[in-house]
């Protein structure tokens, strides 16, 4: 598949086939995209907490939802039969640029423009997004609630100083309902570029 199609085919979906499996050499190749993601100072602080058999996944879901509160979303999420937990680690980014060729040895944070640790993580969760759909599968990117973040450090031994950034779910698509965010509508790029100054807005050739 051409990049561009990918990148235009993705999108969350968030029912699965419960029933076709995700071969290993998909996850694999999953995963080893994700380590081609960029990073600052090629840190990788980035660690993934693949999530592939029935018990660890009910047990993701045990530790991240409310018991009795099935909905939709959650029924079609659990299908998944791959679960991508991908957590930063803020210490890596502060060590590697506490190296001489960076030379923050204060390891103060305030220098850094945004937690690029976070953003890194967030590059290597998309390079999975996009190859779940060169592989024909599909995928979604969802958050964590902050309450139950303990909880699955606790569940699955994670060590200290990792942050939960988010959780890719793969499998086969089934069939979903389109998020009602979708009515938003996305923004032109019009509306987003602006050409040498704000309020100078780009114009496609
Ligand atoms: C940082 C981030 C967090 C998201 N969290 C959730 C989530 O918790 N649950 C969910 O169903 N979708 C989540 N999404 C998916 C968005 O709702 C989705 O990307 C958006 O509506 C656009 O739809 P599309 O990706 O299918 O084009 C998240 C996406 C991002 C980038």
């Amino acid at each position: 598949m051409e990049l561009s199609d990918a990148i235009r085919r993705r999108r969350m979906v968030r029912n699965y086939d419960p029933d076709r499996p995700v071969p290993a050499e998909v996850i694999d190749r999953l995963l080893g995209y994700a380590v081609h993601a960029p990073s600052a100072g090629f840190s990788q602080g980035w660690e993934f907490l693949l999530l592939d058999d029935a018990e660890s996944r009910a047990k993701f879901w045990a530790v991240t939802s409310t018991p009795g509160e099935m909905d939709n979303w959650l029924a079609g999420m659990t299908r998944a039969p791959v679960l991508v937990v991908a957590h930063s680690h803020r210490d890596a980014y502060l060590d590697r640029y506490a190296e001489p060729d960076k030379g923050w040895t204060d390891r103060d944070e305030q220098r850094w423009p945004v937690p690029y640790w976070d953003v890194d993580t967030g590059m290597a969760a998309l390079l999975m997004l996009l190859t779940a759909v060169d592989d024909g599968l599909a995928a979604c990117f969802f958050g964590v609630p902050p309450e139950a973040h303990d909880a699955v450090r606790t569940a699955f031994d994670v060590p200290p100083g990792r942050n939960l950034v988010g959780v890719v779910s793969v499998g086969y698509a089934a069939p979903d309902r389109r998020s009602p965010s979708l009515r938003r509508g996305r923004r032109a790029v019009e509306q987003v570029a602006h050409e040498g100054r704000f309020g100078a807005p780009y114009q496609r050739p």
